[in-house]
């Protein structure tokens, strides 16, 4: 029996959704082959590759700033003809936290898939909670502790990306393209921190690919929207 299914993304949002991962991954790829320093580059050879592929570092460099600009350039357009409809709902919701039910499911949730539903009642019983994990809105609490800095991280990453751009003209001070510098690297090393858990969560675990496929289609089946987001269901269901 088909299940009924609950529309959950727009197309514009899916298509700003891998507009972002495939700029990501670019500018991380770019970004990793402009480090040509063997004290902090991981992978020696990479730089030199890249510098073959785009015939020269000043190309790769160009390329990884057109990328950066367009990326940049596609949110903000994005902001402004969305802003009510997708970008403030969005905020509302990534910043519409309840500190007791959240932080149970953060322990019940990860107790669960850690250890499963047996060792979470057994740890339930002896530290006297609740095993039951608690119902979550239209993103649960963890998505939403990797998109408030994946979106504030974004938007440090630009602004230090164009101090970068504009020193390149004369237009910044070298001490602040210095610290313009180091804060595009650390902040691109936080978010990508949270990026490999977003990717494993969303792409890999057992159980999250009605929100993988829901990425491609916009929509998720009934079953799933109650198990998951059982608060933000009971809203469509009211609407
Ligand atoms: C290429 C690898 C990626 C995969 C497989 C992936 C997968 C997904 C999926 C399936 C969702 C929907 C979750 C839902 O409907 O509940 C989602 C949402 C989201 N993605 Fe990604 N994503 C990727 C890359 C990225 C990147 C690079 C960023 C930003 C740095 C990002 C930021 C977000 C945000 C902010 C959301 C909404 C909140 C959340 O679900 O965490 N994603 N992603």
């Amino acid at each position: 029996m088909t299940q009924t299914q609950i529309h959950r993304h727009t197309r514009l949002s899916i298509f700003m959704h891998w507009f972002n991962a495939g700029c990501w991954i670019f500018l991380l790829l770019t970004g990793l082959g402009l480090i040509q320093n063997d004290d902090l580059q991981p992978f020696t050879s990479w730089p030199t590759i890249l510098r073959i592929v785009f015939g020269g570092g000043a190309n790769l460099l160009l390329a990884h700033e057109i990328v950066g600009v367009t990326w940049a350039g596609g949110f903000f357009l994005y902001g402004i003809v969305r802003l009510k409809s997708d970008v403030l709902p969005f905020f509302r919701e990534i910043f519409n936290v309840n500190i007791h039910r959240d932080f149970l499911w953060l322990v019940a949730k990860g107790i669960q898939m850690t250890l499963g539903y047996r060792a979470l009642g057994v740890i339930a019983e002896k530290f006297g909670f609740s095993p039951v994990i608690p119902d979550q809105g239209f993103y649960n609490i963890g998505q939403k502790i990797f998109a408030v800095p994946a979106v504030f991280g974004g938007i440090v990453i630009v602004a230090s990306g164009i101090t970068m751009i504009l020193s390149q003209i004369g237009m910044a001070s070298t001490e602040l393209v210095q610290w313009a510098i180091l804060v595009h690297f650390i902040t691109v090393g936080l978010v990508f921190a949270g990026l490999l858990i977003h990717v494993f969560m969303a792409s890999i675990a057992a159980g999250e690919q009605p929100a993988f496929i829901s990425m491609f289609t916009g929509s998720v089946p009934e079953d799933y929207a109650r198990h998951h987001h059982k608060l933000w269901l009971d809203e469509v269901k009211k609407s």
